[in-house]
């Protein structure tokens, strides 16, 4: 465990772009005197948590180690690392209001930290290198202890460099104590794309390819700011050349929606190949938790033959929604229900913009039916489309109707041509903070001036789509040359991330903070 004394968070905005007059205040007051930042050490954040303690859960306690494993995907054996020997990850799953310790080994022989994905916890916890936390040497322990606010479909990732893009990923099931129950039984499935250690390709590899021309003297300052840095668990793979950019040829729409090419897509570390199986009881109602937890792709989900009730979007509830499919970009959570009669059905998940796709099974209790052969699109992929932006939040989750305090516009800013993905034309270190005080309620826009997708996730809080009963979300898809607008309750004192969850924009600098001020 680690104490203050032993690092120092760095200072970037300082450093960078205050000027000889202090703190850039982010447009949000007149005043030029410096603020006070609200530190993941400050007595408010242990207060706040205290608050969360009140109601009064249980003590869980996980052991949790992150190494070195092989996986066999579907034949193809391949090195990689990833939590508890598994990928992805063993579940953790509790109930709302307990607190959770995670005693944390790192056997990766790299740096690494975890970042708990979705949950509004205090911010010392919230697991980002460098910013609340410093990274936990390889060799070294750390212990997670958090109280866990909220019900949901949740997931935790290193937030370090580019191991995301390898094992490291596992669910974090929060149940609600008061659960209407309109299900019999559940199943989570981890979407992933997968590339590591097939013919050769690795995630550093992949990050160097896409910024080639890039000048790599440039890399230093844009990872010096903290949330990592090539370091990682580098060197494990070979040479070969998968990997590539997607695009290209007569694929236009490809660039938009995803960078990288995949040689696999899983469905809870399983290839198409190798497909598992979702047992579930004839005749009940099943909730399907899906979680986007891929690098570089969006998947539209559809189960053949099924209506999808929509409940939860990002582990919140809305008025539940009847679909054909639902989509989610990267760090996106989405629960269904199905109620599938008897027999046996395939779940698709169509990778958006690249030809493949990743498959489970849905087979009820005595089906003997075989397994048909299925396409890597189906019917239900272009019906009726979840349209999240229409989605209301239920009464309980939603937010007192009110006009924002104020509005912050952040631009998405970068192009493929340098790869240099950023946030008002800046990269992480070199941001500018969003500024933001306890209390008040801020309207973020945010603005893609790029003709890429952005998942834009924000820590330690889940804002509201502007509208009236707009859904609760930490993660909002903001589309090439489109807006999305999200209303944030400051309730979580600390010092927060706000990026694009594409693990390579990410490294490439697309992150700022959200930065509590007194
Ligand atoms: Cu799942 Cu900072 O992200
Ligand atoms: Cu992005």
């Amino acid at each position: 465990m680690w104490t203050d004394s032993g690092w120092t968070r760095r200072r970037f905005l300082v450093a960078s772009s205050a000027g000889a007059a202090g703190l850039w205040l982010g447009g949000c007051s007149g005043s030029d005197e410096p603020r006070r930042l609200v530190e993941a050490s400050d007595p408010s954040v242990a207060e706040r948590e205290r608050q969360r303690s009140a109601v009064g859960g249980v003590r869980k306690s996980v052991e949790l180690v992150a190494g070195v494993l092989s996986v066999d995907l579907a034949g193809r054996v391949v090195r990689t690392v990833g939590y508890g020997g598994l990928v992805p990850g063993p579940e953790i799953r509790l109930r709302a209001g307990d607190e959770l310790e995670v005693r944390f080994r790192n056997e990766l022989g790299a740096p690494t930290t975890i970042h708990w994905h979705g949950l509004a916890i205090r911010n010392d916890m919230d697991g980002v290198a460098g910013m609340t936390q410093p990274a936990i040497a390889a060799g070294e322990s750390f212990l997670y202890r958090f109280v866990v606010p909220d019900p949901g479909t949740y997931w935790f990732h290193p937030h370090m460099g580019l191991d995301l893009d390898r094992g490291m990923y596992a669910p974090l099931i929060v149940e609600d104590p008061a659960e209407p129950g309109r299900y019999d039984t559940e199943s989570v499935l981890v979407l992933d794309d997968w590339l590591d250690g097939i013919d050769g390709a690795s995630p550093e590899k992949t990050f160097r390819e896409l910024s080639n021309g890039n000048a790599m003297g440039a890399m230093g300052d844009m990872h010096g700011g903290g949330t990592g840095g090539m370091g990682g668990t580098g060197g494990m793979g070979g040479t070969g050349g998968m990997g590539g950019r997607a695009g290209g040829d007569g694929m236009g729409s490809m660039g938009d929606l995803g960078d990288v090419v995949y040689p696999l897509h899983l469905v809870n570390g399983r290839p198409r190949e190798d497909a598992m199986t979702v047992a579930a009881p004839a005749g009940g109602r099943i909730r399907l938790r899906l979680i986007n937890a891929a690098s570089d792709t969006i998947y539209r989900v559809a189960v053949g033959g099924q209506v999808l009730v929509v409940t939860h979007l990002d582990g919140f509830p809305i008025e539940p929604v009847q679909v054909d499919a639902v989509s989610l970009s990267m760090g996106e959570r989405v629960d269904v229900v199905v109620e599938p009669g008897s027999g046996v059905w395939p779940i698709v998940a169509v990778a958006e913009g690249k030809n493949a796709s990743a498959l489970a099974w849905l087979r009820t209790a005595g089906s003997a039916m075989a397994t048909p052969a299925v396409a890597d699109r189906l019917a239900e992929h272009d019906r009726r489309v979840l349209d999240v932006g229409t989605a209301r939040a239920t009464e309980a989750v939603a937010f007192e109707p009110a006009a924002p305090d104020r509005t912050v516009n952040v631009r998405l800013t970068g192009s493929m041509m340098d790869y240099r993905w950023g946030i008002d034309g800046r990269v992480f270190g070199d941001h500018r903070p969003l500024q933001i005080e306890s209390g008040e309620r801020v309207r973020l826009v945010f603005r893609n001036e790029t003709m890429m997708v952005h998942p834009m996730h924000l820590h330690g809080h889940t804002f509201a789509l502007a509208g009236e009963r707009g859904a609760r979300k930490d993660t909002v898809l903001v589309r090439p040359m489109q807006a999305a607008s999200v209303d944030v309750v400051a309730d979580n004192p600390g010092q927060w991330m706000v990026h694009c969850h594409n693990t390579y924009h990410l490294e490439a600098g697309m992150a700022t903070e959200l930065s509590y001020v007194q």
